[in-house]
């Protein structure tokens, strides 16, 4: 049986205590070289172009649109680092930590990605600017409540110099002008892409899709 010394039960309560006197961490807002090489570890090099690649973007836009840049900053590093996990893992940390779990994720763990990326991060970090957290949390697949910065992040994602398909100048062209109508381009372009893929479409996606339809093009009508 292992032997428990009083000395470090005392010193186990004094450190405890001293934490509890500790303020709260403060946020992240450096995209430091420590989170790159870390995120560096968790994926295959062709992801982790990608994630400079959308690191590179986020200024420009972040300009144009007048956001902060350095919480989406931080977001690029961090948005894909659970991505090339396997999908029973994504299930099993998004069941171990509490994050909701819908049917769709369900039959499409990948969807987790995000959230999962954003546990990480702040489970790696301590605490991540809300910035942040929502900018990696919509990325994966929208939603119709996203705020201007996390638009500027999900068009980052989607424009980065690496990407390459058909109507790409288009959509690059587009994120410098009317932030819903790129937004719509963009959210085509992935529903097309999805559907060609024979892929789940989450559903705050669609709502995304109507929301921006509505605000770009005014309300339809129905039937
Ligand atoms: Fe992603
Ligand atoms: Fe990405």
């Amino acid at each position: 049986m292992e032997r428990v010394d009083a000395s470090d039960s005392h010193q186990e309560k004094a450190n405890l205590a001293k934490r509890m006197e500790e303020p709260l961490a403060e946020p992240v807002v450096e995209p430091t070289a420590a989170i790159r090489e870390w995120v560096r570890t968790k994926m295959s090099p062709r992801r982790f172009r990608h994630t400079m690649g959308v690191f590179e973007t986020v200024p420009a836009l972040a300009r144009r649109h007048g956001v902060d840049q350095k919480p989406l900053l931080v977001a690029a590093l961090l948005h894909d680092c659970a991505r090339e996990l396997p999908e029973e893992e994504l299930l099993e940390l998004a069941g171990k930590w509490s994050l909701p779990i819908r049917e769709e994720d369900r039959l499409c763990p990948l969807l987790l990605h995000g959230r999962v990326a954003a546990e990480m991060g702040k489970r790696k970090l301590g605490a991540l600017d809300p910035a942040t957290v929502s900018a990696v949390v919509s990325h994966t697949a929208g939603h119709p409540g996203m705020t201007r910065s996390d638009k500027v992040f999900f068009l980052a994602d989607t424009i980065e110099p690496g990407r390459d398909f058909p109507g790409i100048e288009e959509l690059r062209s587009a994120a410098m002008g009317d932030i819903d109508a790129a937004m719509l381009r963009a959210v085509e372009f992935s529903r097309a892409f999805l559907v060609v893929m024979g892929a789940v479409i989450d559903p705050d996606t669609i709502r995304l899709h109507e929301a921006l339809r509505a605000r770009v093009h005014g309300p339809r009508p129905y039937g």
